[in-house]
This record gives C-alpha cells, sequence and structure tokens, in this order.
C-alpha cells in the first residue's frame, strides 16, 4: 500500500511532466470517483485507483504488461529509421512510461508482441537462459518437405553461429506454411534458419509465446491489451 499525490500519481501512469499534471489538476481535468479533484497535493493510496482524465477512464498500475497484435511495417528499435515504431500503436503515455518491447519482431514480422516499463520483467522475459519457447507460423517460397522439417528439428549451421540452431518442434501446416517453435530469439532467426535449409520465408508471423497465444488473447492486427498475472504465468515452457 502507498499514498502518493495526485500530481505524481499522474506523473507515474505517463501523463507528463509534474508541473503538466499539476496544471492539469489544477484546470480541473482530473476526476475521482466521479468529483473533480483540483488539489494536485491531494494524496490517494494508488492501489486499484481508478481516475478520470479528460473524460477517459485510468486504473493505476505500477507497471503495465502489454501484448500487441504487431502489424507488417512497424519497428521495435527504440529508435525506428524506415518505418512507424510499435510505440506508434499504443496511448502516447505508455511512451512516457518508458514501455519498450520485450525482445523484437523483424518490421515484416506480424503477431505476439510483448511490451512492458517492467525492468525486471523485460530482462527475465528476454533472457536466453529462461528458454520460452516462441511459436511462429512462417510462410515459405518453395513446398514445406518432410525433409525441410527434418533438418530444421535436426539443426542449420548459420554462419556467425559456433553451434547448430535446431528446432524445439516443427511441423508442417500446409504446402507453403510451417510451424516452427525456438527457444532462442537470435537475429532473424527463423528466417535464416529457412534459407540455411535450402527455402525462403516471405510471411512470418509469432503465434504464441510459452502458453499465452495471440488465438486466446483475441487481438486483431494493431490491436493491445494489459496482460494480468495469470497471463503473464503461461510465460514459461511449454
Ligand atoms: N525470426 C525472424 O527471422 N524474425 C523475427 O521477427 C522473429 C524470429
Amino acid at each position: 500500500m502507498s499514498k502518493l499525490t495526485l500530481d505524481l500519481i499522474l506523473k507515474s501512469q505517463g501523463f507528463g511532466t509534474r508541473k503538466w499534471c499539476r496544471q492539469l489538476v489544477g484546470e480541473g481535468e482530473v476526476s475521482i470517483a466521479g468529483e473533480t479533484v483540483a488539489d494536485p497535493r491531494a494524496t490517494f493510496e494508488t492501489a486499484g485507483l481508478e481516475f478520470t482524465l479528460f473524460g477517459e477512464e485510468w486504473t493505476y498500475r505500477e507497471h503495465v504488461y502489454i501484448a500487441l497484435n504487431k502489424p507488417a511495417d512497424f519497428e521495435c528499435s527504440r529508435k525506428p529509421s524506415h518505418h512507424p515504431g510499435v510505440l506508434t500503436l499504443l496511448p502516447e503515455q505508455f511512451a512516457w512510461r518508458d514501455v519498450q518491447p520485450v525482445g523484437r519482431l523483424d518490421h515484416d514480422t506480424t503477431g505476439l508482441l510483448l511490451m512492458s516499463d517492467d525492468g525486471a520483467f523485460i530482462h527475465a522475459r528476454s533472457s536466453p537462459k529462461r528458454h520460452i519457447p516462441k511459436v511462429y507460423a512462417a510462410t515459405t517460397h518453395d513446398p514445406v518437405t518432410p525433409e525441410l522439417v527434418e533438418l530444421l528439428l535436426a539443426g542449420v549451421k548459420l554462419h556467425d553461429e559456433p553451434a547448430p540452431l535446431a528446432a524445439v518442434t516443427c511441423r508442417k501446416l500446409d504446402a507453403h506454411r510451417l510451424e516452427i517453435v525456438l527457444e532462442q530469439g537470435k537475429y532473424h532467426q527463423v528466417k535464416r534458419m529457412l534459407a540455411a535449409a535450402g527455402n525462403h520465408c516471405t510471411a512470418l508471423r509469432r503465434t504464441a509465446i510459452g502458453q499465452l497465444t495471440l488465438d486466446a488473447l483475441g487481438l486483431k492486427e494493431g490491436e493491445w491489451c494489459y496482460l494480468d498475472e495469470a497471463q503473464r504465468a503461461l510465460l514459461v515452457g511449454l
């Protein structure tokens, strides 16, 4: 349990500098339990606090844990260069809170992307030591053959990687699509593994991380949601 002044509560939620938040409160833009609160120094218990800002309702969150169904043509990097950044798909205050992607997807890869402002969560979920499987549906230029699946399961050598990299599981979905599960998350890993196995990836979609699936979240492309504790607990081995 912790109490904070209203200006600091708004600042912590990414609504701007303390000065700006003080101004918003002073101008009567914030209400709590249906009452306008015009004193920025008024204190409130933060746990579960609900407030309205510019007529929109928010709940105080110490950290945010977000799942985004990433569309193509958005970059995960902090300083996007050729396409807009994924943060532009979220409300503006998340950038102020320093929300970042957990790991990266290529600009043309779609599907499940986690984002958070909790450094410990980001570090733990992107650490290769955690062995969190990531499930991808890859579309291939050439037909998916049993040999291709065998090769990806046995491991393929990528230049600049000391040892061959193998899929945890791999199965044919249809003539030109396969599902591949990886635990490592190396740069362009699926595309490079498919190339090393003699095929070419023409489209890539991440469908699950651990046991958290995009289908269960029901997000359309470009949509996002908060992840609760139970959903975060699914980010483990299969
Ligand atoms: N593998 C890739 O090649 N690209 C991604 O975006 C993710 C995994």
